[in-house]
């Protein structure tokens, strides 16, 4: 599902996402390396999203790696097993390290520098295992409580970011946001570390609830700006007429 795409901006190497219509705001996809937030309202598809973008690409052998901090392994499995009853191959893909699913315990990660360190060293130990070349990390927004401060926990998701540039790989980081303070929430984390943003939001329209997805930028890459609503099946995310 790699593959070349050229645009104003050059020929560059592009991740599809799986998912048609958000492939279609990005001209096609992510472009490799770019190290990207999946920023949302909590309950918006953050986790269902990012792993269906592992799951497509898992089915065209491209290995990859979630990382989560939030959830232990066997719940996101459930519950990745329990939204998406259509993802036939989900078992086989586990079970073949194509989709490695890897739970790092984050409680401790900032008690020293060496914790830290040893925090970094089992996301890439787990991240090389198969040869990842994407990579989720569910959720930053995890290590916000257990860092000292703004500052401490802004430079470890640089940390972070530059980590997985050096290693190579694209990646998805997912942040919980609240729509209604978002630019804010989005603003103290130094959106400059990210090469791209793709937002999710939640807005209740009429008495429904009514989601919308949007690319807020995308280094080395044109995107559309169009707010398409989407929805999630057991069959995986549509989003309409971007
Ligand atoms: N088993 C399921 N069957 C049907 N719908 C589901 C199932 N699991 C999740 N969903 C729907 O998908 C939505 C998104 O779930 P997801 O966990 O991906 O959101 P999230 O943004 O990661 O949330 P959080 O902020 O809790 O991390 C849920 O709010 C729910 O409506
Ligand atoms: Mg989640």
């Amino acid at each position: 599902m790699t593959f070349e795409y050229v645009s104003g901006d050059g020929s560059v190497r592009r991740i599809s996402t799986g998912i048609m219509g958000l492939d279609a705001l990005l001209y096609g996809g992510i472009p490799q390396r770019n190290q990207v937030m999946l920023a949302g309202d909590a309950g918006t598809g953050k986790t269902l999203m990012s792993f269906e973008m592992l799951y497509r690409n898992a089915n065209v052998n491209i290995p990859s790696c979630y990382i989560t901090l939030e959830e232990s392994r066997g719940s996101l499995i459930e519950n990745i097993r329990g939204a998406y009853t259509y993802f036939t191959d989900l078992d086989d893909l586990i079970q073949n390290n194509v989709i490695n699913i890897h739970e790092e315990q984050a409680i401790n990660a900032f008690s020293s520098r060496e914790a830290f360190q040893a925090f970094v060293a089992g996301l890439n130990k787990a991240i090389k295992s198969n040869n990842s070349q994407i990579v989720v990390l569910d959720s930053i927004t995890t290590l916000r409580p257990i860092a000292e401060d703004d500052r401490v926990f802004t430079r470890s998701v640089n940390t972070l970011i530059e980590n997985f540039r050096n290693l190579g790989v694209t990646s998805i980081i997912t942040m919980e946001t609240q729509s209604d303070i978002m630019d804010e929430s989005i603003g103290l984390f130094g959106t400059f570390m990210f090469d791209g943003i793709i937002k999710l939001t939640s807005e209740q329209v009429k008495g429904n609830t009514q989601y919308n997805v949007s690319v807020i930028k995308m280094r080395r890459s044109n995107h559309r700006r169009a707010s398409p609503p989407y929805e999630i099946t057991s069959k995986g995310f549509t989003v309409f007429n971007p």
